[in-house]
C-alpha cells in the first residue's frame, strides 16, 4: 500500500460532477475549492444562500473559471432534501462524487423540522436518505465514491438503540450526541461498503476524518475547548485532504477510512486510519440501517 499521496497527481477532473454538503463552510469549502481548481462541476449544497453565494465568490476570486452551482438544502428538513435531489436530478445525468460532510457538534438540545434530535438528524440521518436519493445516479456513474466524513469522536460514541434521538426525557447530552452522530458515519459507511461489494457494484463507499481543524465547527462550544482546540488544530485546508484523498486518489479502495498521519490522528498528511473495533459491528450497523430507513420513511435497498 502506497502511503504517501499528494494533491499534485490528481489528474484533471473535467467533466465530472462532485456534490459537497456544507461547502460553504470549513471542511466542505475546501474540498470545493480543490476540486473546482481540478476542474470539476462541484455542487455546493448548502442550507443559506447568502453564506453559500458569498463562498463560491471567494472561490472564484482565485479560481476564475471555477464551475460551482449552489443548490440548497438543509439537512435538518427532509422535504429539503427530497427537493434538493429533484433539483439535481433535473439538472444533471451523472454524479461522480457525493460527499457527505455537512456537521453539527455539540448543540444544545433541539430538534430538527421533523422531530428528530439536531445532532443525530443531520449528521447521520439527513445525509443516510441523501444518500439513498441519489443512489442511482451514483449507480449509473462508472466508478463513483460516496464520501463521508466521521470524526475522532466515534471513538467514545455508542449507539443507544432505545433511545436514539434521546426521546428519554433528561438523557440528552451533546457530548454523547455528537459521538453517537460521528460512529453512527463509520457504521453507515462499512455496511454501505459491504452491501454494495456483496451485490458487486461499481460505486466505492469510503469515510474520512479531517483531525482537528480551524473551522466554524466549534460555534456551539464556545470559551475554553474552542481555544484549546484552536491551539492545536490544524488548518482548514490541511483538514481536508483525508477527504479528498478518500474522493480522488485512484488506489483508494472501498471500506477504507482516511484520517491525518500525526499524534493522535490531530495533524499531518492524509493516511489510511484505524477507527475503533464498534465501527466494524456488523449487527449494530444492520440495525442502525433499519432504524434509518424507518425514521427517514423509505427503504434504502442496494441492488
Ligand atoms: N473541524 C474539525 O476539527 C472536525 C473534526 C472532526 C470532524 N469534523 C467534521 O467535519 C465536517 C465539516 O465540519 P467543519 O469542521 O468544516 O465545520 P463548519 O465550518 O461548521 O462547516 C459545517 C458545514 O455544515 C453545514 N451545515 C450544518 N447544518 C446543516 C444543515 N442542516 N443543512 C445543510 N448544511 C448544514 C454548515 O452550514 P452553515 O455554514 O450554514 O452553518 C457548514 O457549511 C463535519 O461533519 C464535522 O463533524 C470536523
Amino acid at each position: 500500500m502506497k502511503t504517501k499521496w499528494t494533491l499534485s497527481e490528481v489528474a484533471s477532473q473535467k467533466g465530472k460532477v462532485y456534490i459537497v454538503t456544507g461547502g460553504n463552510s470549513g471542511i466542505g469549502y475546501e474540498t470545493v475549492r480543490e476540486l473546482a481548481k481540478l476542474d470539476a462541476t462541484v455542487i455546493m449544497a448548502s442550507r443559506n444562500q447568502e453564506r453559500a453565494t458569498n463562498a463560491k465568490e471567494e472561490i472564484l476570486k482565485t479560481v476564475p473559471d471555477a464551475s460551482i452551482d449552489i443548490i440548497l438544502i438543509d439537512l435538518a428538513n427532509m422535504d429539503s432534501i427530497h427537493n434538493f435531489a429533484k433539483v439535481f436530478k433535473d439538472k444533471y445525468n451523472q454524479l461522480d462524487g457525493l460527499v457527505n460532510n455537512a456537521g453539527v457538534m455539540f448543540t444544545p438540545y433541539r430538534e430538527t423540522d421533523d422531530g428528530f434530535e439536531y445532532q443525530n438528524g443531520i449528521n447521520h440521518l439527513g445525509h443516510f436518505l441523501l444518500t439513498n436519493l441519489l443512489f442511482d445516479q451514483l449507480k449509473e456513474t462508472k466508478s463513483s465514491r460516496i464520501v463521508t466524513i466521521s470524526s475522532m469522536a466515534h471513538k467514545f460514541g455508542k449507539i443507544n438503540f432505545d433511545n436514539y434521538l434521546f426521546e428519554k426525557k433528561g438523557s440528552y447530552s451533546k457530548i454523547k450526541s455528537y459521538g453517537q452522530s460521528k460512529l453512527s458515519n463509520l457504521l453507515f459507511t462499512f455496511e454501505l461498503d459491504r452491501r454494495l461489494r456483496n451485490q458487486n457494484i461499481d460505486i466505492k463507499a469510503l469515510a474520512a476524518h479531517p483531525g482537528g481543524a480551524k473551522t466554524n465547527l466549534t460555534r456551539a462550544a464556545h470559551g475554553f475547548f474552542s481555544r484549546i482546540f484552536d491551539l492545536f488544530s490544524q488548518s482548514a485546508f490541511k483538514g481536508a485532504l483525508p477527504t479528498l484523498r478518500a474522493l480522488l486518489d485512484e488506489d483508494a479502495k472501498s471500506g477504507e477510512y482516511y484520517g491525518p498521519s500525526g499524534f493522535l490522528e490531530i495533524k499531518g498528511d492524509p493516511v489510511i486510519v484505524k477507527p475503533r473495533k464498534k465501527a466494524y459491528n456488523k449487527l449494530d450497523a444492520k440495525k442502525l440501517w433499519l432504524k434509518s430507513e424507518e425514521l427517514t420513511n423509505k427503504r434504502f435497498i442496494i441492488e
